[in-house]
């Protein structure tokens, strides 16, 4: 898919008044990550693997779970309130929100609409988009076509999961991969020119069935059957899924960069779904580009899908990776088979990071129904987990002592 530059955007129509220019931009950016973390020696004692193993296989060390109380749609609030702010918005000036998540709250209504009540906004269109682990990159693309096109002055993109949920923990070759969290970015819309940027999205479904989860939609709805069947967790063609994968972050991300009309040394820095570090070291390799311009935090959250890319964005930017004037990609690939890139100049103020502080994620509450209750949402294998006492207040990117990133007070 090709979106034209913005100066060819048909005129402004639509719910908001028209905006002065057509150039949209990232304002703001936030993040947010459970407590609880499920190691490496926690996942020994539940199947038969080990650090190892997982380690060697896929540099991840560990992964946040969230608590009973936590939810996509709450996660999703406390990342995209801390975009808002780091925006130096007000919720109402956000005139769409766009959640992009494989683990929704329900199945309707959407969490969009869930997180739109829960940060205070009364004037949003709120919708989630569907694209796995690419999820992000989708609802960006849309976020970034609303903007130049005059349909929204500011677009909340979200990407949030709950991976933990819907992972069978008997399953050694899935349930050490996931891990929950949400990070979100403000787009904005910019008079000024917002320097090079291009977006390559695509959809291959020769790989339909590679990652799925086959119930609990209309083909073969929920029932005692397809729990038994363990058929409401997710499956997964490692091999298959990986040789997609390396090929199409290289690929998405070239096409990107072509867009924008750069080449790939010109990029500072790489920020790439963070589903594997070998995937990640193939793609460096296949662009010939050496690993200190690739962003990895997978060590810490394990595979968030769509939150994994605007976690790490989040993450990058707040630790002083990104500056103004920097070239940047972030780019996906998921369940569909999707992927998805972004080329782009930086813009923002790195140190606006800081207003996300004043988010207190203890103040932000998804409103629950009445005459209703679930049924416990932990699984049994991490119920241990989630009763002992997780690190407190430990900063987003400072979980593993000599991690190369330094930690930031004000982010959790
Ligand atoms: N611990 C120990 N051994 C394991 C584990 C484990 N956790 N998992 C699998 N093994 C074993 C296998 O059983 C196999 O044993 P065998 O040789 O006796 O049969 C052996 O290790 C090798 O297994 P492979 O599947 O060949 O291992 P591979 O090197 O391919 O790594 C992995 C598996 C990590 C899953 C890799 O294929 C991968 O990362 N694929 C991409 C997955 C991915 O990124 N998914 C996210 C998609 S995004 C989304 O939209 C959700």
């Amino acid at each position: 898919m090709t979106l034209p530059p913005p100066a060819s955007m048909p005129a402004p129509a639509g719910r908001s008044p028209a905006p002065a220019g057509r150039f949209a931009r990232i304002s703001g950016w936030g993040s947010y990550a459970p407590r609880a973390v499920l190691t490496n020696a926690d996942l020994e004692r539940m199947v038969d693997t080990n650090d190892e193993w997982i380690v060697s296989r896929t540099g991840i060390r560990e992964r946040r779970v969230a608590a009973a109380h936590e939810t996509t749609a709450s996660m999703a609030a406390v990342a995209g309130a801390r975009a808002i702010a780091v925006a130096g918005l007000e919720p109402d000036e956000i005139d769409l929100i766009l959640v992009a998540t494989l683990t929704p709250d329900y199945w309707m209504p959407s969490t969009a609409a869930l997180v739109k009540e829960a940060i205070g906004n009364r004037r949003a269109a709120a919708m989630d988009v569907a694209a796995a682990c690419s999820g992000f990159v989708y609802a960006y693309a849309t976020a970034h076509a609303y903007v130049t096109s005059g349909m929204a002055r500011h677009v909340l993109v979200v990407g949030a999961e709950l991976l933990t949920r819907f992972l069978d923990y008997t399953d050694r070759s899935t349930c050490i991969l996931f891990g929950d969290g949400a990070g979100a970015v403000v787009v904005s819309v910019s008079d000024e020119p917002t320097g090079p940027h291009g977006i390559e999205l695509t959809t291959d479904p020769a790989g339909a069935y590679m990652i799925w989860l086959p119930a609990g939609g209309s083909k073969s709805p929920s029932s005692a059957e397809t729990v038994a069947r363990g058929e409401h967790f997710i499956r997964m063609e490692g091999k298959e899924t990986y040789r997609f994968a390396t090929k199409s972050l290289a690929s998405s991300a070239l096409a990107a960069i072509e867009r924008a009309g750069l080449e790939p040394d010109q990029i500072d820095l790489f920020i790439p779904h963070q589903a594997n570090i070998r995937i990640i070291e193939a793609v460096a390799k296949g662009l010939g580009l050496p690993m200190e311009k690739m962003f990895v935090n997978l060590d810490r959250y394990g595979n968030t899908s769509a939150a994994s890319v605007p976690l790490a964005l989040a993450e990058a930017v707040d630790s002083g990776r990104v500056k103004v004037g920097d070239r940047i990609v972030f780019v996906a690939f998921g369940a569909g088979f999707t992927s998805g890139a972004v080329a782009m100049e930086w813009s923002a103020d790195p140190a606006n990071g800081a207003r996300a502080g004043a988010i207190d994620p203890g103040a932000i509450a998804v409103r629950l129904p009445v005459d209703w209750d679930s049924v416990d949402p932990i699984p049994a294998q991490l119920a241990d987990v989630l009763a002992s006492p997780g690190p407190v207040d430990v900063p987003l990117d400072d979980v593993v002592p000599g991690e190369p990133e330094p930690a930031r007070a004000h982010v959790r």
